[in-house]
């Protein structure tokens, strides 16, 4: 497995970053241990987790699991979502606390809330690398100009950036293209991308008419969360998609991951597995590297239109004129 720089931060991490927001909803604190031990044996050696999931369940599941080899991985967590400036420190000291380890590699802001203060989250992101807690700070979902307005103030300041941007993407899915993209480029912000199998619907294991698979994301009870609508509404171009992977010899979720790997600005695809045969039978991805014209076929079988709109909640915040406290 290929090692990536995250930006600026000088930390390396593998390509794969493994997500492990199903650890407890789709596979059990076993499954997730042999999960976590495959990948740290192939050589992945970033995990993703969050304050939010679960409650703080899976930061405490995952402590549980790196018990004795916190050395071997490269662990990001996230503040909880509407966590008011300045609880920042103690949010993260409960993360620390679960997740057993006294610093995360990565400490990451999930998502920004109307009329948050960016001056005071990033002086207390600071207070947190120079307290040796976070060795590194990020965030997730942000609209291209609030990085650079985080950044614009770490800069004067003097404080540690925001170093690392996890984003939504897929070949249905491309708003990031537009603006966040190119931002991270030129600034030199490591991109991480989440979705990149669509929940499982990339993965070829849904069809319109077919049965949902037991135990699948598409048979949780979590409403906002199951893909049947994406499912519908793609269905001849996931059959098709389908047979483009068969023609390559590659499973339809590696391809899903070679086709966002392939853009030179994807640091890190980030994918979540519910078990330990996913991830042996995906893994394959990180040896495949696609043609442009390839990749451009695969685009266009969905529909090449980059659409701003199909990037989860990104185009709210990007258009929101309060998302910033005025004084900031
Ligand atoms: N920052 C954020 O706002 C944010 C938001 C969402 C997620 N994340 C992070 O990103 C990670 C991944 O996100 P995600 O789960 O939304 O998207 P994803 O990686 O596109 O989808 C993961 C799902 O794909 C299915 N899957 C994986 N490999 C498979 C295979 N070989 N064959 C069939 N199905 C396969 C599994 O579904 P089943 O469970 O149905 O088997 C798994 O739950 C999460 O774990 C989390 O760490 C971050």
């Amino acid at each position: 497995m290929k090692r990536v720089l995250l930006g600026k931060s000088g930390i390396e991490a593998s390509e794969l970053c493994l997500g492990t927001m199903q650890f407890g909803p789709s596979c059990d604190e076993a499954e997730a241990g042999r999960i976590i031990s495959a990948a740290v044996e192939h050589g992945a050696n970033f995990i993703d987790t969050a304050a939010a999931y679960g409650g703080g369940a899976g930061e405490s599941m995952l402590g549980r699991i790196l018990q004795g080899r916190r050395d071997q991985v490269v662990i990001a967590t996230k503040l909880p979502t509407f966590t008011e400036t300045e609880d920042i420190g103690q949010e993260l000291d409960g993360s620390l606390e679960r997740l057993q380890t006294d610093y995360v590699d990565l400490y990451l802001m999930h998502f920004p809330k109307e009329g948050m203060e960016p001056r005071r989250i990033m002086s207390a992101f600071n207070d947190a690398v120079v307290a040796g807690k976070a060795r590194a700070v990020g965030c997730c979902n942000c609209p291209a100009w609030l990085v650079e307005h985080f950044n614009a103030i770490a800069a004067v300041e003097g404080w540690s950036p925001m170093t690392c941007h996890q984003v939504p993407y897929n070949p249905i899915e491309r708003g990031i293209e537009v603006e966040i993209l190119p931002q991270a480029k030129t600034a030199n912000v490591a991109i991480t991308v989440y979705r990149s199998l669509l929940m499982g619907v990339l993965s070829g294991k849904y069809t319109k008419d077919g049965p949902i698979p037991e135990g699948s994301r598409g048979a949780l009870d979590v409403k906002k969360q199951r893909p049947q609508g994406l499912i519908a509404r793609h269905a001849e171009a996931l059959d098709k998609f389908k047979a483009f992977a068969d023609g390559l010899g590659v499973t339809p979720a590696q391809l899903a991951i070679a086709w966002v790997r392939h853009c030179p600005v994807v640091t890190s695809p980030l994918v979540g597995f519910s078990s330990l045969r996913q991830l042996d039978s995906t893994l394959g991805a990180f040896n495949i590297d696609l043609t442009d014209e390839q990749h451009t076929e695969i685009a266009d079988i969905f529909d090449a239109d980059v659409r701003e709109e199909s990037c989860g909640k990104i185009p709210l915040f990007r258009r929101n004129l309060n998302l910033v406290a005025a004084a900031d």
